[in-house]
């Protein structure tokens, strides 16, 4: 998002009140930020709020003198690299469709010919309405346009249902892949992320580090760029709720996330997955032993618990898949030394039958469990390496997809 010129678009809805949180999230990404609104949009949210967070001053009345230029309309979208529509009213929506432009925010989408993302909110009897429905049907067909849907849940008319505008947070994850090439629109790729818990009692389990950001940061990138994600997921921390798409959206990435808890799980859930996919990503850090029995009590202080506990090996996904391999398939793995890491990499890219192996370094501040930031070096089964620096876990994941895409 670094530089990129960002238009926020906000219609008069209740959900307004979340656009200035949206508008610092892309600032802080590095995106510079210009606001158009619609005449009443300024009830919800203010115009020294908007233009203190933006920096820039807000374009809602046509008319005004404030103006920069006597058309704001046709310089914003010749400015921007994207623009997001936030809360997308019915009004916007079925405007925008039929090409009605009335207002500082209609007759700036009227010119925007760069990628634009709607966000619809409203009340779910409205969602539901046949007119609105046609109209977004009509704006998924646009080549510019990626439609989301809205999102289930409490609705400020004081009802349950779908209408809710989607978070800020998946808002930006929505602008990062609009402006994204969907150079892996349909592929299927299996990614495993996070830790696995190996239940010794019903209390507790034996497990390590793994915080699942990397295979997260790689479900992300992948959806960006329009792959059909299936995530296997074990025990995390970590949320995230990705960008939902209406159902007539075509052309952007989907994700289907299966959350595991212990290796046995994840083995079933992953080779289940492996034969759809065309990649296969295992970021995940399954825990190697796993105890022989599962005590079904919990077990004592003492006596139970300084006796010897029982392991046996869990299951080797990797493994699994690697002899599993159809020739047309790509097989990915990661690994985590604290020795020998290039040699230990090397042996495991053969033994495990990968195509790539990505070696994290815990030896590098800033890299390894837990971190927002990585560093990684790719080798490949033809004896190449390729090393990304320390960078964020997202354009860590990006700079994998790029070494693995061909
Ligand atoms: O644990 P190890 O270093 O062998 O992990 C190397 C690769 O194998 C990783 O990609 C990891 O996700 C995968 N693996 C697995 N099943 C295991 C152990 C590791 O899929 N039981």
């Amino acid at each position: 998002m670094e530089g990129k010129h960002i238009v926020v678009g906000i219609g008069s809805g209740i959900a307004a009140y979340k656009i200035p949180e949206l508008i610092r999230l892309l600032r802080k990404r590095g995106a510079e930020v210009k606001v158009t609104t619609t005449r009443h949009a300024l009830e919800f949210v203010t115009d020294l709020t908007l233009q203190t967070l933006s920096g820039h001053k807000v374009y809602s009345d046509v008319f005004a003198a404030i103006n920069d230029h006597s058309t704001e309309h046709i310089s914003l979208p010749d400015w921007a690299d994207a623009m997001i529509v936030a809360p997308a009213t019915h009004d916007v929506i079925c405007k925008m469709a039929a090409g009605i432009a009335d207002d500082a925010l209609t007759t700036t989408l009227a010119a925007m010919r760069k990628p634009v993302v709607i966000a619809p909110a409203m009340n779910d009897k409205m969602y539901a309405g046949e007119a609105l429905q046609e109209a977004l049907a009509t704006l998924a067909s646009r080549q510019n346009v990626e439609v989301l849907d809205c999102a289930e849940g409490f609705l400020a008319c004081g009802t349950n249902g779908r209408g809710r505008m989607q978070e800020p947070e998946t808002l930006l994850e929505a602008v990062e892949a609009a402006l994204t090439p969907k150079d892996w629109l349909g592929r299927r790729v299996l990614v495993t992320a996070g830790p696995t818990h190996e239940a010794i009692d019903p209390v507790r389990y034996i497990s390590n580090h793994s915080s699942g950001k990397m295979g997260i940061a790689l479900a992300q990138a992948l959806l960006r760029h329009g792959a059909d994600v299936m995530l296997v997921m074990g025990p995390t921390a970590e949320q995230w709720t990705p960008p939902v798409y209406h159902p007539a959206m075509q052309g952007v990435g989907s994700l289907r996330r299966m959350d595991v808890v212990s290796a046995q799980e994840m083995y079933e859930a992953a080779t289940a997955a492996w034969k759809e996919a065309d990649t296969a990503i295992l970021a995940a850090a399954v825990a190697d032993m796993t105890p022989a029995t599962v005590a079904d009590h919990k077990m004592k202080k003492g006596q139970d618990l300084t006796d010897t506990i029982a392991l046996r090996e869990s299951p080797d996904i990797a493994r699994f898949m690697g002899v599993d391999k159809r020739a047309d398939q790509c097989l990915v793995g990661f690994a985590l030394e604290t020795d020998n890491e290039q040699q230990n990499a090397l042996k495991k890219l053969e033994a495990k039958h990968l195509d790539f192996i990505v070696m994290n370094s815990l030896r590098e501040q800033g890299a390894g469990f837990g971190t927002d930031t990585n560093s990684v070096t790719i080798y490949t089964k033809e004896g190449e390496s390729h090393r990304l620096p320390l960078a964020s876990k997202s354009d860590i994941a990006e700079g994998i997809l790029s070494a693995i895409h061909g």
